[in-house]
């Protein structure tokens, strides 16, 4: 298994959606020009797209004009508030106002979120951030239209949206929960808690235990401990030291521990790094004077590669064992726990048949998990014996490399094939095969070669088959003499009466 390591903080990272509130409450407004009433602005579409029914229209000829929303239930934890106005009529809105208030008095009278600022005119459309609480919001407009001298500000309003944080969360995003001993919400960009504290505690977060704390914020009580994190460091010290427990005082407190003598400060434990294996580094001092840095179930050391600093292999993670988990690092006999998280191992999808390589163009290996817990840097692709495919692009789902442009040593029977072999961390999957194609420079010599060859040989035979007529043509001639040379022979023993051939 790969591993990433994780350097893990208290802050738990939950968004809460942040509810649109409009559905929960009603709306007025200044006058009503036809049937441009209120609600119309509650309700959808969200569009800036103008009509009596569709968006609010207060009357002409006013000095001021505004619209209300007040919610149904009281208090709201407002955090934004988003406004589509009647598209082409920027010039109307011009200067326009955005309150929350805990009062519906006319002109408002509470926190001001937004002026329109001059000059130009608004956008149509806009999110105000405005983190408050209150019970109304408040559209105001005391600009005139600027057309024509008598007509005054006019609301013409399309859709809002009124975005408030859950009762108890706070943060731009609403993503931190109030501290638990807050009576009720608390302050919606600080967490501070606004109405006090239940359980007898005190402090901006109620944090602090009235019976141990006086205003100083000095403890009166005995410190207790219970965790001391790691129990133990390097000889050479250098560690920092997490100690959770009761009155320990406030947050920066110095507090100094000393473990057989010496003093602990500055381990901090490094960025996951990977080369050929999941590895980690653990920063710290002191780290010559260890004699022996090991991981749990690890056999190799961990590299000391300076007094400060030391990497070592992450453990396989144990069958049907959370992906979390606290390994534990041994320095010496002193045991530094480090958090592990594992991820699911990369998957790779073979070549479905042998991929013909034009010796041009990229290959792309296909998988799963590709960088779930590895980076490009991670990845070799061996390509035959002594071939690496050079990584271009990397995603979860996609490796593209370019195999390299001639053919690497192979040990298979046809020379121009090659196996791929992907390998990262402790994973070396075998893809499948490539062949070179042969390309057409190659086979044009081959064939001059082999027509070269062909000629040759038809040459030669036409020779041999010339010297081997002459050679017949040559013993018939002799044959032939000596036929003739026999048959004089007879003639002439004929001749002389001589009976030897008879
Ligand atoms: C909003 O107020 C108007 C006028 O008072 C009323 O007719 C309407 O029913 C109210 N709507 C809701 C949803 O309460
Ligand atoms: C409304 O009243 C609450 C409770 O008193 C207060 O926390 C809040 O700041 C007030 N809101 C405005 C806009 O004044
Ligand atoms: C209008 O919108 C544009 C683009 O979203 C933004 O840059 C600009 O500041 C906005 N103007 C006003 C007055 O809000
Ligand atoms: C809240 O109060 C209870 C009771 O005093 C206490 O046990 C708990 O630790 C407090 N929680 C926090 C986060 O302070
Ligand atoms: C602790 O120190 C930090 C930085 O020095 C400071 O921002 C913070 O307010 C201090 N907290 C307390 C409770 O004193
Ligand atoms: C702890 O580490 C920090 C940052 O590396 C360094 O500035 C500081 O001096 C160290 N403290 C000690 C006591 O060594
Ligand atoms: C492991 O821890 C990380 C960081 O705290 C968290 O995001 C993740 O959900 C945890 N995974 C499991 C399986 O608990
Ligand atoms: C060729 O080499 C690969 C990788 O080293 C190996 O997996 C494979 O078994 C070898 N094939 C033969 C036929 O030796």
């Amino acid at each position: 298994m790969l591993a990433v390591l994780l350097i893990y903080t208290t802050a738990v990272l939950t968004v809460a959606a942040q509810m649109n509130l409009t559905p929960l409450g009603n709306a007025t407004q200044s006058s009503l020009h036809y049937s441009g009433k209120p609600q119309n602005a509650i309700e959808p579409p969200d569009s800036n797209k103008w009509s009596f029914d569709k968006c609010t229209h207060t009357s002409y000829g006013r000095t001021k004009a505004w619209w209300m929303f007040t919610f149904s239930f009281g208090y709201a934890y407002i955090t934004d508030i988003k406004i589509y106005y009647r598209e082409h009529f920027a010039y109307r809105m011009d200067g326009f106002k955005i309150y929350v208030t805990n009062t519906s008095t006319i002109p408002p009278d509470g926190y001001l979120c937004y002026e329109d600022p001059d000059p130009g005119l608004p956008n149509i459309t806009q999110t105000i951030p405005c983190f408050q609480l209150g019970k109304y919001v408040i559209y105001y407009d005391t600009k005139g239209d600027g057309t024509y001298g008598t007509w005054g500000p006019t609301v013409e309003l399309c859709y809002v949206v009124i975005k408030e944080c859950p009762p108890s969360y706070y943060g731009n995003l609403c993503q931190s929960r109030c501290p638990v001993n807050c009576s009720g919400p608390c302050d919606l960009e600080t967490g501070q808690c606004t109405d006090g504290c239940i359980n007898g505690r005190f402090g901006e977060t109620c944090e602090l235990d009235a019976q141990c704390f006086t205003d100083s914020k000095m403890t009166n009580c005995t410190p207790e401990i219970y965790q001391l994190n790691p129990l133990s460091g390097p000889r050479g010290g250098g560690t920092i030291l997490t100690i959770s427990g009761k009155y320990i005082g406030s947050v920066n407190d110095s507090i100094s521990i000393d473990i057989s003598g010496v003093r602990c400060h500055n381990v901090t434990v490094g960025k996951p790094h990977f080369n050929g294996g999941a590895t980690f580094t653990i920063r710290g001092e002191g780290f010559y004077n260890v004699e022996k840095i090991t991981v749990e179930r690890v056999d190799k050391h961990c590299d000391v590669l300076e007094d400060t600093s030391v990497v070592c292999k992450t453990p396989q993670n144990r069958r049907n064992q959370p992906n979390n988990q606290t390994v534990h690092v041994h320095f010496d006999d002193l045991t530094l726990p480090v958090n592990v998280e594992y991820v699911e191992d990369p998957t790779f999808e073979k070549f479905p048949v042998v991929y013909e390589y034009d010796k041009e163009s990229s290959i792309q290996i296909k998988g799963r998990n590709i960088l779930s817990g590895a980076r490009l840097e991670d990845y070799r692709i061996h390509v035959g014996l002594d071939g690496s495919c050079l990584l271009t692009d990397i995603d979860m789902q996609l490796i593209t490399c370019f195999p390299p442009k001639s053919v690497p040593r192979t040990n298979k029977t046809d020379l121009n094939t090659v196996h791929v072999i992907v390998d990262v961390g402790n994973i070396k999957a075998y893809i499948g095969d490539l062949h070179y194609k042969v390309d057409i420079n190659t086979l044009a010599i081959t064939v001059g070669i082999m027509t070269a060859a062909l000629i040759t040989a038809v040459v030669i035979s036409v020779f041999a088959v010339i010297i081997i007529r002459k050679k017949k043509k040559r013993t018939i001639q002799e044959f032939e003499i000596e036929l003739m040379t026999r048959e004089e022979m007879i003639r002439e023993a004929s001749r002389k009466g001589d009976y030897f051939f008879l």
